[in-house]
């Protein structure tokens, strides 16, 4: 299908806009302390005053036997879910949109802005090392299955979105391929690059409901196959759809991309933390991914893969980098910022970065690999199947995520019959202390409740997310 980018740039807009005003009205109708205070703590859900945080000395996590919790032993989980500090009560089942740190990380982030504050100067000679920068870059290159030189530090998806939609080298008359399913973090850069650039645009159509769920991967995959032409030259989708929670089969298209000479950049922004990530095992040519979502790390933070081989293709556009090997003032830089500029990290040059974030990105990475990835994964996805079946099984209730492994995750995408869905964000607040969102396009007719299972998230609060959805159905049945 191929679209007008400037009527596609309108209706993008109104989303945006829409959900905008979504966030605003559910929330300010009653007022944050409003919530606290009232509904739920009124109806005796929340336990403690709303106020107390957890305690602030968290247990220490045992170290397993056999190395690794198993994916239902509730005790272990609800260990791990004391090390955050979210509000006594609230069920946080929104990391698709923000995860809040646990406390490991948090306080990594706050000695790190002490240490600055107090004395930047014996922080930088003696913590924040050329070699501590180094380490932590490799770190996150080992963590996303990636080189180091392939791995630059981004703001946030979006961030690494703009800079792999801008960056491939692309003359007018080429086109751009997109899905009428990503995010505007990724759509807007399509769009804005083809009215600028003069460039088609094709859109792979995931409106029918028959890709939600989709009855295999490869039915995405046809989807792909058939939008692309030969002028097709960036094509650029999610690797997990953050509206109905569907993984898409990225390796597959990523191979089917190259094949046809078209480079691939894939928007990354639910994965990372909630699924083992390997950078060349999916074959992307750029990936752009946050670590303030499932790595639940500061806001601000995420990164921007570029693979070794494709960056000769990808212009660092942003950069305030020396073009000529030599500094503002005439001098040759030095060997090692030469070889810095030679690698992904160049188009992350944007002078000083936030220091307190990006040490907070390495104590996540921490975190997360003393649970262990694969322990993440394996328990996040454990919490969506009971939910997926348990909502299956619920009368007035539609999930539209697939359950197999290959097409979900632990985003669960789904619908009361008859309740709106900003109503039912405003009702699961209200009365259950319980955060989800909505994710409502209109234009492509989308409209669900979404929640995220991840691992700030104890059993006993899927029970109660469970219990509140049967409750609100029957009665809207009523
Ligand atoms: C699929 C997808 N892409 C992009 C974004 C934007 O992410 P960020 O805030 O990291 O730029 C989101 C945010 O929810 C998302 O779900």
């Amino acid at each position: 299908m191929r679209i007008d980018p400037k009527q596609a740039l309108r209706e993008l807009d109104a989303r945006v806009a829409r959900s905008e005003q979504d966030e605003a009205d559910g929330f300010s109708r009653r007022g944050f302390l409003g919530s606290m205070f009232g509904g739920a703590a009124a109806l005796g859900l929340v336990s403690g005053s709303a106020l107390e945080a957890s305690p602030l000395g968290t247990p220490a996590l045992p170290v397993l036997a056999d190395g690794m919790a198993s994916p239902d032993d509730e005790r272990y989980w609800d260990l791990v879910a004391s090390q955050f500090m979210l509000r006594k009560g609230l069920a946080y089942m929104n990391t698709g949109t923000r995860g809040p740190s646990p406390r490991p990380v948090h306080m990594a982030q706050v000695d790190s802005l002490v240490g600055i504050n107090t004395d930047y100067s014996g922080y930088s000679r003696s913590i924040y090392t050329a070699d501590r920068r180094n380490e932590m870059r490799e770190k996150m290159a080992a963590f996303l299955g990636a080189k180091t030189n392939e791995i630059g530090y981004a703001l946030n998806t979006s961030d690494g979105m703009v800079a792999g939609t801008f960056g491939p080298i692309l003359k007018p008359g080429d086109e751009i391929v997109y899905t009428n399913h990503d995010h505007s973090g990724g759509a807007y850069p399509v769009l804005h690059r083809a009215i600028r650039d003069n460039l088609e645009v094709g859109v792979i159509d995931l409106r029918p409901m028959t890709f939600h769920p989709p009855a295999s991967p490869q039915v995405i995959l046809d989807a792909f196959e058939s939008t692309i032409t030969s002028r097709t030259k960036l094509l650029s989708f999610c690797h997990v759809n953050y509206g109905d929670g569907c993984v898409l089969p990225v390796k597959e298209i990523c191979a089917m991309a190259r094949s046809r000479g078209i480079l691939t950049i894939v928007d990354g922004a639910q994965p990372p933390g909630m699924m083992k990530l390997d950078m060349h095992d999916l074959g992307c040519d750029m990936y752009a991914g946050p670590f303030h979502k499932w790595m639940m790390a500061s806001m601000q933070t995420g990164f921007f893969y570029v693979r070794e081989d494709a960056q000769d293709r990808v212009e660092n556009l942003f950069t305030t980098a020396p073009a000529d090997n030599r500094s503002m003032y005439g001098t040759e830089i030095s060997d090692a910022r030469k070889e810095t500029l030679a690698t992904a990290a160049a188009y992350e040059s944007r002078g000083s970065h936030n220091i307190p974030a990006r040490v907070s990105m390495d104590a996540a990475i921490d975190f997360h690999n003393s649970i262990s990835p694969e322990a993440i994964e394996a328990r996040d996805r454990y919490m969506a199947q009971k939910v997926h079946r348990s909502l299956r099984a619920m009368d007035g209730v539609e999930v539209m995520t697939s359950d197999s492994p290959e097409s979900g995750c632990a985003l669960v995408a789904f619908k009361i019959a008859g309740v709106p869905t900003r109503d039912l964000n405003n009702i699961m607040w209200d009365r259950y202390n319980i955060y989800i969102r909505n994710v409502t396009h209109l234009e492509i007719d989308w409209d669900v409740n979404r929640v995220s299972l991840h691992i700030m998230v104890p059993g006993e609060h899927v029970d109660r997310f469970l219990g509140a959805v049967e409750e609100v159905a029957k009665e809207a049945k009523a």
